[in-house]
């Protein structure tokens, strides 16, 4: 038996109470947990209506408040953790799932196929959908452009959708990541990169699930929606830079290198039908976007460009005159990725501007250039751009392998 479980803040109520009454319906469901972040509007009316959903489904069905347990800003990351402290604390149940609340094409067959594939061994179960070629742009850009560029030969790149908020996790990762004070203390947008990270880093086997009708949640409008997500994502991944994996330090050589460094059992279920919205669907406001580019200024962005590349200074400096961002390809964001890793700050403003203009213009560059050729051309971009990053990185190590074992061998004779 499981617990299903619901973060919200702000939501359609009704549209949150009818997830609600699905889980609570589904036979393999134990109990139901809603965390909320305060008690605001639909909090009160959640919790005026969930004594009837109760009594409609004879299931247990408890809403609480996310407690502070982490030290970033307070958001879904201390949501989430709020629900695996109570999953260990207060329940003996095997599975916890998580659901994003807002989702308007939930349905029960999302917690069977999760439950299925739990049952025959996988501790950790993801939900993956159809995306439009314009969405899942921190996804592409941010997370799994850093994943391949800094555990080329792991599992992660490979995770379809690895900020994914649907997943079930067992009780043994629950009782991991529990004790990880990286995920404890990541109270915010970072959490699902967290998860995602060292359900790995501890060699969980994982399969991911396909879900063809798709999430459907209202779109973005300029990519500002997504300024503190992409900050907070960035940061996630700045944080868990120089971890390597434990396997990785045990055998890494050249020759086990495909099979060392974070490789788990992975299996993803093969995508059937995308559904045609998504085909058609603009994932943002392109207009908008350019005017972006544009605006907020400072001169300490300015001097902080002087650390990138010059064709990425002088191309992202040429908006203060009209937009500019075809410059931003996949070489030059790789490039733009290394100095960001090296010198971001999440705390500091201008940092926060510049590194949300610098990956606006990528997203630009990608738009206009690849997704405009239509949705298979871009996915299959999309997929193979991330190929060519891990391909590069997973040669560099290769290199410094070699060079340290030349090194080694001239010292010893
Ligand atoms: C992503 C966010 C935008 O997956 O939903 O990139």
């Amino acid at each position: 038996m499981c617990l299903v479980v619901f973060p919200f803040k702000k939501e359609n109520p009704q549209v949150v109470l009818n997830n609600v009454k699905i889980a609570a319906e589904h036979p393999r469901v134990e109990e139901v947990l809603c965390v909320g972040v305060e008690k605001e509007e639909t909090y009160r009316s959640l919790e005026q209506n969930i004594p009837t959903v109760k009594m409609e489904t004879n299931t247990e069905i408890n809403l609480i408040l996310q407690e502070r347990l982490g030290n970033k800003r307070p958001g879904k990351g201390d949501g989430m953790n709020t629900a695996l402290k109570y999953f260990l604390e207060e329940t003996d149940l095997e599975r916890i799932l998580f659901f994003d609340s807002d989702i308007t094409t939930f349905a029960p067959h999302w917690i069977t196929k999760a439950l299925e594939g739990a049952d025959i061994g996988y501790p950790v179960v993801r939900h993956y959908f159809p995306r439009a070629s314009t969405d899942a742009m921190i996804t592409w850009m941010i997370t799994k452009t850093g994943f391949a560029l800094l555990w080329p030969t792991s599992e992660l790149p490979w995770i379809e959708q690895p900020l994914g908020g649907e997943l079930l996790m067992h009780r043994s990762v629950v009782e991991k990541l529990f004790k990880e004070e990286d995920v404890i203390s990541r109270s915010d947008w970072g959490i699902d990169t967290m998860y995602t990270f060292y359900s790995v880093m501890y060699g969980f086997p994982m399969l991911e699930i396909y879900i063809s009708e798709g999430k459907l949640h209202k779109l973005y409008g300029k990519l500002t929606d997504l300024k503190t997500m992409l900050v907070e994502c960035f940061d996630t991944i700045q944080s868990l830079k120089d971890k390597t994996f434990s396997l990785m330090s045990k055998n890494s050589s050249m020759e086990n290198l495909s099979v060392c460094n974070g490789g788990i059992v992975h299996r993803a279920e093969h995508p059937h039908e995308v559904p045609a919205d998504v085909f058609e669907k603009i994932g943002f406001d392109i207009e908008g976007s350019m005017t972006l580019l544009m605006e907020n200024w400072t001169s300490k962005m300015e001097e902080l460009l002087d650390l990138f590349p010059r064709r990425v200074r002088d191309g992202l400096l040429a908006n203060k005159k009209g937009p500019s961002f075809s410059f931003m390809d996949e070489h030059t964001w790789r490039e733009t990725y290394f100095v960001l890793l090296e010198h971001f700050d999440a705390t500091d403003e201008d940092w926060q501007e510049l590194i949300f203009k610098l990956w606006t213009s990528r997203v630009l560059c990608y738009t206009t250039t690849i997704a405009l050729r239509g949705y298979y051309f871009a996915m299959r971009y999309l997929y193979s751009m991330i190929d060519r990053y891990m391909n590069y990185s997973a040669r560099q190590i290769i290199k410094k392998i070699k060079r340290a074992k030349k090194d080694e061998n001239n010292s010893s004779t």
